[in-house]
This record gives C-alpha cells, sequence and structure tokens, in this order.
C-alpha cells in the first residue's frame, strides 16, 4: 500500500516553463501546495518569506543558477533543513558535482523522469518530516530542561523569577503575552508576574479577569484556543490564540494558573507540556513562599510571645523575691527602705568596681535576699528587745545558713548568686566573721559588695538601740573597718562614690 504523505509546501524554480508546468500540475495533484520561482532571485526571496517544506531547482539559465541557489540556502542557518532538489542536464557533468559541493540534497538529469523526480520528493519529505519532528523533540526536551533549572540562578522566588519563566515561554510557544496568575480559595485572581514587561496596567488587570483564566482555574485543567477559532475565543472572552494551564499545589489546590495569549493558530501538543512543566515549578515555589512566610510569621509570633513570657517571668522572679525579702525583713527590725537602699548602694559599687551589667542586674535582685535565713530564726531570738546572750548570738548568726539552704540546689544564676550572699555576708575580710571564717577574696565578690553596703546603711539607719548615724560619720566608720571586717579596696571604692551613695541614701530614707 502506497504512504499518503501529509500536503507539503513546494517551491519549484525553474527558469524552463514545462518543466515548471508539469511539476506543478503534477505536484498540485498529490494535493501538495506550490509555489513557483523563475529565477534564482525569485527563489531566494521565496524561500525567506514563507519557508517551504521542499525547493525544487532548475536553473541553469538566469543570472544565479541553481548551484548559486543551493549555496545560499545551505550556508544559512534558518533555511539549511529544507531539503533541496537539483535539476541539471544529463551532459553538464561537472555541474552536478558542483551542486553536491553546494549542498544539494539530491542531483536528478534533465531531462526529467516525472516518476523518479515525485518518488525522490516524498521520500525527502518523509525524511523531513522525521527531522522537524526530532527538531522539535529536542526543543521540547531542551524548553523543559531549561524550565526545571532556570531557578537554580536565582535566589528565592522572585518575580524576576516569574519573568524571566514568561520571557522563555512566550519565545518557546511564539506567545505575543505570558502572565502568572494566582488566584487561591475564591480570591480574585491577581497577576503575579507578566511578559512583556511594557503591558499597559489596564491590559494586565484583563488578562486576570478574562474568561478563559477562570475556566482554567475553575476547571483545573487546560485549555487551548486556537488563533483561528473565533467563536471560542468570543465565548472565553480572547482576542487571539490561547494556552493555559492550572497551577497546582502539592495536595492538588489549584493556586493559579500559567497563560500565554496570542498563541498562533497551530498549537503543538508540546505547547500544554511546556506550560505545565512551568506551571509545576510556580507551585512549587509559591507553595515554598507561602509556607516561608507563614513560617516566619509563626516565628515572630513565638518569638514575641516567648519575649512577653521572659518578662513577665522576670516580672514575677523579682516580685516573689521582693515579697519573700520583705516577709523576712517584716519579722525584723530592719523596715523601711532598707532592702531598696541596700540593692541600689551594691550596684552602685558594683558598677565602680567594673562588673559587667549582668552580674549587676543579678545584684539587683540578690542582694534582697541577704537576710532571707531570718525566716528561720526564733520569735524570742529574732525579736528580743534587749541584748542576746552568748547563746541566742550563736542562733542568730545561723539566719546565713538557713538562708543559704533555702536558696541551694537551684540552676538559675540568680538564686545560686542569692546563695552565695545569703551564706557570706557576714564574713569579715580578715577571717572573723561567719558561718565558715573565710578570709579575703575566699569571700564571694558579691558577698563582700553587700557587707559594705549592708553595714552602711544599718549605720545611717535607726534601731531600737541607736539613732541614725550622720552620713559623714558612717563613710569615717567605714574606712575604720576596711581590712578588718569589710574589704578595703572595696570600701575605698564606696568612698570614690560616695557623693552617688549620699544621694541614694537622702532620696531614700526613711520616715522619722
Ligand atoms: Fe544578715
Ligand atoms: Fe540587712
Amino acid at each position: 500500500m502506497s504512504e499518503v504523505l501529509a500536503p507539503a509546501a513546494i517551491l519549484v524554480a525553474s527558469d524552463d516553463p514545462s518543466t515548471r508546468a508539469r511539476l506543478s500540475k503534477a505536484l498540485g495533484e498529490m494535493q501538495h501546495r506550490v509555489a513557483l520561482a523563475h529565477d534564482g532571485e525569485e527563489c531566494l526571496r521565496g524561500v525567506l518569506a514563507t519557508p517551504p517544506d521542499l525547493v525544487v531547482a532548475d536553473l541553469s539559465k538566469t543570472a544565479v543558477g541553481s548551484v548559486e541557489v543551493c549555496r545560499m540556502l545551505k550556508s544559512d542557518e534558518a533555511t539549511r533543513p529544507i531539503p533541496l532538489i537539483v535539476l541539471i542536464p544529463r551532459a553538464q557533468r561537472e555541474r552536478r558535482v558542483d551542486a553536491f559541493e553546494a549542498g544539494a540534497d539530491e542531483v536528478l538529469p534533465k531531462p526529467i523522469s516525472e516518476p523518479e523526480i515525485l518518488a525522490r520528493i516524498k521520500t525527502m519529505l518523509r525524511f523531513k518530516r522525521l527531522d522537524d519532528e526530532s527538531r522539535r523533540q529536542r526543543r521540547v526536551i531542551d524548553s523543559l530542561l531549561m524550565i526545571s533549572t532556570m531557578c537554580q540562578g536565582y535566589a528565592d522566588a522572585s518575580t524576576r523569577m516569574f519573568s524571566d519563566f514568561g520571557r522563555r515561554v512566550a519565545e518557546l510557544l511564539r506567545a505575543e503575552q505570558v502572565a502568572v496568575i494566582l488566584g487561591r480559595r475564591g480570591a480574585p485572581p491577581s497577576v503575579l508576574s507578566f511578559w512583556p514587561m511594557s503591558l499597559a496596567p489596564a491590559r494586565i488587570d484583563a488578562l486576570a479577569r478574562c474568561e478563559a483564566v477562570v475556566r482554567v482555574m475553575r476547571s483545573a485543567a487546560p485549555i487551548t484556543v486556537g488563533a483561528d477559532e473565533s467563536d471560542r475565543q468570543a465565548s472565553l472572552g480572547l482576542e487571539g490564540g490561547f494556552v493555559g494551564v492550572p497551577v497546582l499545589g502539592f495536595d492538588g489546590e489549584v493556586l493559579g494558573a500559567v497563560t500565554a495569549f496570542g498563541t498562533p493558530s497551530h498549537l503543538r501538543p508540546e505547547s500544554v507540556r511546556i506550560l505545565l512543566a512551568l506551571a509545576g515549578r510556580v507551585g512549587a515555589e509559591v507553595q515554598l513562599r507561602d509556607h516561608t512566610e507563614r513560617l516566619e510569621e509563626l516565628v515572630r509570633e513565638r518569638t514575641h510571645d516567648l519575649v512577653e513570657a521572659k518578662g513577665a517571668l522576670e516580672r514575677s522572679q523579682t516580685e516573689t523575691i521582693l515579697r519573700l525579702a520583705q516577709a523576712a525583713e517584716f519579722r525584723d527590725h530592719e523596715t523601711g527602705n532598707h532592702l531598696t537602699r541596700l540593692s541600689q548602694f551594691s550596684c552602685f559599687l558594683a558598677r565602680a568596681i567594673g562588673m559587667d551589667r549582668a552580674f549587676v542586674e543579678l545584684l539587683a535582685l540578690a542582694s534582697l535576699m541577704h537576710d532571707i535565713g531570718k525566716i528561720g530564726i526564733p520569735d524570742a531570738v529574732l525579736l528580743k528587745p534587749g541584748a542576746l546572750t552568748p547563746a541566742e548570738r550563736e542562733v542568730m548568726k545561723r539566719h546565713t545558713v538557713f538562708g543559704a539552704q533555702i536558696c541551694r540546689g537551684s540552676d538559675a544564676p540568680l538564686l545560686q548568686m542569692c546563695e552565695r550572699i545569703a551564706l557570706s555576708h557576714h564574713e569579715w575580710w580578715n577571717g572573723q566573721g561567719y558561718p565558715q571564717g573565710l578570709r579575703g577574696e575566699a569571700i564571694p565578690a558579691e558577698a563582700r559588695l553587700v557587707a559594705v553596703a549592708d553595714v552602711f546603711d544599718a549605720l545611717i539607719s535607726r534601731r531600737h538601740y541607736k539613732e541614725p548615724w550622720p552620713i559623714d560619720r558612717a563613710f569615717d566608720h567605714l574606712t575604720e573597718l576596711a581590712g578588718t571586717h569589710l574589704d578595703p579596696a572595696l570600701v575605698t571604692a564606696f568612698l570614690d562614690v560616695r557623693g552617688a551613695v549620699s544621694e541614694i541614701a537622702g532620696r531614700l530614707a526613711d520616715a522619722a
């Protein structure tokens, strides 16, 4: 059974009227579309204007002959794939060789044998079709590969990336406009990116609202409309050919559409495949971007919550410590602003000797707990109006150990500092203090700091057994205690900031 080839466009260029007539008639009968050229120049113009599927050149009398036509068509990248049959008179052997060397695909002798030339044309058209198909497949593979690897050049799913996608797709599909449109969960469609970049805002808006785009998203299926389907174009609100495919999320949810407007009348099957590949990338990128945005929002919320919670925890911790310290103070005679002044004196002194901010912040609270152990001292001893007996004094000294026990065993730096201060704030620089008789720098620094502040505040405060001392006398007495009871370097530092200490003492003085 003879093979029936689809009609092809064949250009017959001949300066011989009888050849033109015979080939034109025979090829016409085979349903091919035949264009005629009378000389070489007309032939070249015809090929460039409307590239045919095959050229027959029979030009021996014109200025631009068959060999020249052959050379020119085969030296041009665009026209090289077009099969070319050259007819040369049988006697002109050398010209036949020239034609082959110029790139002719076939050289047949004249006078022509009609069956032979028709058979050669048929074979060549078949090869041309196979060659075209192979080129098309290669182009599709290149396009898919390009789209699947394009994202690698971009730091994120930016508008620039989608815009570049659009440009590439427009080139591949020969479309006039390409738009990536988003419209999920019934939200009005909006254009994520478009090409060409020069599109007017009104046109961009119209693309998003086009009926064809709405249908693609509603049906979650590709829609193709050829440039010659005017009825469908009208019903879909289009002005030309169209290819649109849905952008789907990982779970099949329709996120939008990738659309090409103004496509040619003949839409190739790969057009849809190219758009589907692009839509796949867009879907992944959009979801990734959404996911990242949601994650960032969540992190922002959680961070805010954490900061709030941390603040609340710190406030509650401070309040607990304050109340606990006050509870101990209420049982004692040391009421009023003693705790507040002691905390501020300690912190001022700590800053004066160069302690860092974190230490000072802990000290501000931990110093409040120095006498927390008094909670464990019996009222008979703690509240005794007169002088204590030696045995009672020993009981009283136990408040240091009780305080340390209350704070012991915590991982929190604050409570660990509380423990050191509670235990050691009655240690003396010369080792004569209690409860451990530590000496010099063996006494924790924070306990030595608090000791200076505590002794100083006791001197300037009223007690049931004494009036408050004038502040200068209190400073002088500290100097006398330096090196015996108190760390001499800390006393010096405290005296160096006596102006600020006096200001605190004045501001927070107890009511008379
Ligand atoms: Fe104490
Ligand atoms: Fe105290």
